[in-house]
C-alpha cells in the first residue's frame, strides 16, 4: 500500500473566494471593536464556480466540493462549516514528529475520523458527531479519499465565512492506514507550555499556533460549559474576522461568549502573547497567515518527501519537506507543464 509521505498530491483550483464582503463597523459588530478590518472590503465567502480543471484528477473534486458548499454548508458559515473546520483539526491533528521518528503508527491529515467508527466516539470529539454522518457517505459516492473530504470541508469551510481566506486544496490521500493515537488532541485545561509543545511536535511553531487558534472566530461551545451550550468564542460567530483575538485579550466577557482558558492563557502568556496579540485588528496579516498554516494542517503526515502542486496556468512547483525550518515547505518552480 503507498504511504501517504510517498503519494504525490495534486493541488487543485477548487476553493476560491467570491464576492466581496464588507465587515460591519466595530459599533455594528458588538462590542470589542477593530476586529473585522475597519469596515473596508475583505474578500471570502461564497459558492465557488471554478470548474475548468486542466488537470483531469482534479474533476471529480467539483462535485465533492458542490455536496460540501452547497448540499451540507448551504454556502453559509454556519454549524456544520464550523464543525468541519474543527474535523479538520481533529483529524491532522492526531499527528506526531515523535511518533513518526520512532515509526510507531502515527494520525494526520488522513480522513480517519471518518472511517473509524470508534474515533468520533472519543469525547475530546464530542460534537463532531452530526459533521461525521453528512461527510461520511462522500468517499464512497464520489469515489474520493476520505482524507481529502474531510480537507476539502475544512478550506471550503473557512471560505463559507465571510472574510475567509483561500487556502490551497491538495488532493490524493490514500486511504488511512492507522487508528489515530489517543490522548493528543489539546483541551482547554492544559499549561501554554503543554499545548505549546504538542503542537510543536507537530510541527508548527508558535507563531503558527497563534494564526491557527483564530479560527476559534468562528466557534461555538457546548461541552465546555453545557450551561451556556452554543456560547460563541466572540460576538461575530458567522464572521472570519479577528474580533476572537481583540476580545479574547479584553479582560470583559461579552453577551453570549464565552471564553476557553487556553485561549486567555495564549493571550497573556510571555511565550505567546506577541503573537497572538500581533493579530488584533490586523486581517491581512492574519487571513495570509492563517492560510499558510491550514494549508500546513491540511497535509500533516503526508508532506515527508514531495508533492506536486499542479497549479492552473502557472509551473509544477514541486515542494520538498525541510525539517530544519518553522515553515517547512521549500519552493521551488520548475518549468514544466501542468496537466
Ligand atoms: C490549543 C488548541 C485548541 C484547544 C484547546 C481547542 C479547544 C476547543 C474547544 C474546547 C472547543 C469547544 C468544543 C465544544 O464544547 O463544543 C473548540 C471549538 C472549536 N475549535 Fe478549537 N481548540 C484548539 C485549537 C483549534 C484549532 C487549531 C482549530 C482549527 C484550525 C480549532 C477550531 C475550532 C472550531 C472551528 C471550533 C468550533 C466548533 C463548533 O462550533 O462546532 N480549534 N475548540
Amino acid at each position: 500500500m503507498r504511504s501517504f509521505a510517498s503519494t504525490l498530491l495534486a493541488f487543485c483550483a477548487i476553493a476560491f473566494a467570491m464576492p466581496q464582503f464588507t465587515p460591519p463597523s466595530p459599533a455594528a459588530g458588538g462590542g470589542g471593536g477593530g476586529g473585522g478590518g475597519g469596515g473596508k472590503p475583505i474578500t471570502g465567502s461564497g459558492i465557488p464556480n471554478v470548474t475548468n480543471a486542466r488537470n483531469p484528477t482534479c474533476i471529480p473534486y467539483y462535485g465533492v466540493r458542490d455536496a460540501i458548499m452547497g448540499g451540507i454548508f448551504q454556502g453559509r458559515c454556519g454549524d456544520n462549516a464550523r464543525a468541519a473546520i474543527r474535523l479538520a483539526f481533529h483529524d491532522a491533528g492526531t499527528f506526531s514528529l515523535a511518533l513518526q521518528a520512532n515509526a510507531l503508527p502515527n494520525g494526520g491529515a488522513d480522513g480517519s475520523i471518518l472511517t473509524d467508527p470508534n474515533e468520533v466516539l472519543r469525547s475530546e470529539n464530542n460534537g463532531l458527531q452530526n459533521i461525521v454522518r453528512l461527510l461520511g457517505p462522500l468517499p464512497a459516492q464520489l469515489r474520493v479519499p476520505p482524507g481529502d473530504v474531510v480537507h476539502l470541508a475544512g478550506i471550503l469551510a473557512v471560505l463559507a465565512c465571510p472574510g475567509g481566506p483561500q487556502i490551497p486544496a491538495f488532493v490524493g490521500r490514500p486511504a488511512p492506514r492507522n487508528v489515530a493515537p489517543d490522548g493528543l488532541l489539546p483541551n482547554p485545561e492544559q499549561p501554554v507550555a503543554e499545548l505549546t509543545a504538542r503542537f510543536a511536535d507537530m510541527g508548527f511553531s508558535i507563531r503558527e499556533l497563534m494564526a491557527l487558534i483564530g479560527a476559534h472566530t468562528t466557534g461555538k461551545q457546548r461541552f465546555v460549559d453545557p450551561t451556556k451550550a452554543n456560547s460563541t468564542f466572540d460576538t461575530t460567530v458567522d464572521i472570519w474576522d479577528t474580533r476572537f483575538y481583540t476580545q479574547t485579550a479584553d479582560p470583559t466577557v461579552l453577551p453570549g461568549t464565552l471564553k476557553l482558558d487556553s485561549d486567555v492563557n495564549f493571550a497573556v502568556d510571555a511565550t505567546t502573547t506577541t503573537d497572538f496579540n500581533r493579530f488584533i485588528g490586523k486581517q491581512a496579516v492574519w487571513s495570509s497567515e492563517y492560510a499558510a498554516a491550514h494549508e500546513k494542517m491540511s497535509l500533516l503526515g503526508g508532506r515527508r518527501d514531495w508533492s506536486h502542486r499542479l497549479q492552473r496556468d502557472s509551473p509544477v512547483e514541486h515542494r520538498h519537506y525541510d525539517s530544519n525550518r518553522s515553515v517547512n515547505w521549500r519552493r521551488e518552480t520548475t518549468d514544466r507543464s501542468v496537466g
